[in-house]
């Protein structure tokens, strides 16, 4: 098996590597005077398996395009198989048209993923299951809930509670609260689909004195988990600590969610970032291992 490292998955592709016991190939990368990039294999790969870990954070237009570029290009050079790891699969929250004349994004990008030479692919967390039959090849999102347990798992839980901060993140935050032995509750949001506003009504359950675990998917502009902790902490909380697996953390996100009275911020290196101290590499070992 060889593995590549995408540009935006340099230390995560590193790290599956030696928990693997193998070898990164070398790709040399460049990019020409008028911005666009150029990717080149030093190793022979003809008739290997090849697995290549590229997520598609911001930028996400210029990593999906590395990616289909570094796949078609193993592909194009003999593997056997390529395998693809995309940690964070940008486009995937417009996963319908939602109204009249949307690019349903979500298809379009699996679609062109699933026709670049992939054999199956893996994400994490994905916005929404059904994305993965687009692919048209076998496509898999995995849990991180293993590695976020792992992780809170010396937090004393006398106090604790899980809140999910909208419906889509209930079933996160209920398998985290068996998982931690807690209790767990959510909260009802609504967002404005034209102006992207968020704003939210109820939190059912009783969160006074509380610390409370915010649980999502995913932080983008922090506006929902900026939300929800204010609700959180005005109705009587102890502390908040907002956890997701694809941290976007946007343009002054962090300094929303400061705001907001968040006490910290978690996330894991599906996107890399100074609060990703959760890493996914094992889970993507073991799934490699296991699917090869
Ligand atoms: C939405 O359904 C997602 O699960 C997240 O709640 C949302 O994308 C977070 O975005 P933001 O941080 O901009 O509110």
């Amino acid at each position: 098996m060889r593995i590549v490292p995408g540009p935006a998955s340099t230390e995560l592709a590193r790290e599956t590597a030696d928990l693997l016991g193998e070898e990164l190939l070398t790709i040399e990368t460049k990019r020409f005077p008028d911005g666009e990039v150029y990717f080149r294999f030093l190793d022979d790969i003809s008739g290997e398996n090849v697995v290549v870990i590229q997520s598609t954070g911001p930028p996400q237009d210029n990593n999906l395009l590395a990616l289909f570029l570094l796949v078609h290009t193993a592909k194009d050079l003999g593997a056997n198989s390529v395998t693809l790891v995309v940690p964070y699969m940008a486009y995937a929250r417009q996963d319908q048209r939602f109204r009249p004349g949307e690019a349903v994004s979500a298809r379009c990008v699996a679609e062109l993923i699933g026709k670049s030479g992939v054999d199956r692919v893996y994400t994490f967390e994905i916005h929404k299951e059904h994305i993965l039959g687009y692919f048209g090849v076998p496509a898999y999102s995995l849990s991180t809930l293993p590695v976020i347990h792992r992780f809170l798992s010396d937090m004393d839980t006398k106090n604790l509670l899980v809140v999910a901060p909208d419906r889509g993140a209930k079933s996160l935050a209920q398998q985290l609260s068996q998982m931690l032995g807690t209790g767990f509750g959510w909260i009802e949001k609504f967002r404005d689909r034209v102006t992207g506003e968020v704003s939210i009504s109820t939190c059912n359950a009783d969160v006074k004195d509380k610390n409370v675990v915010v649980i999502d998917d995913m932080i983008s502009t922090g506006g929902t988990i900026a939300k929800a902790a204010r609700h959180i902490l005005d109705s009587g909380a102890e502390k908040v600590v907002a956890i997701c697996t694809h941290l976007l953390l946007v343009g002054d996100a962090e300094k929303r969610l400061r705001e907001a009275g968040v006490n910290e911020i978690i996330g894991t290196n599906t996107i890399p970032s100074k609060f990703a101290k959760i890493s996914v590499a094992p889970l993507i070992a073991e799934a490699i291992k296991d699917g090869l």
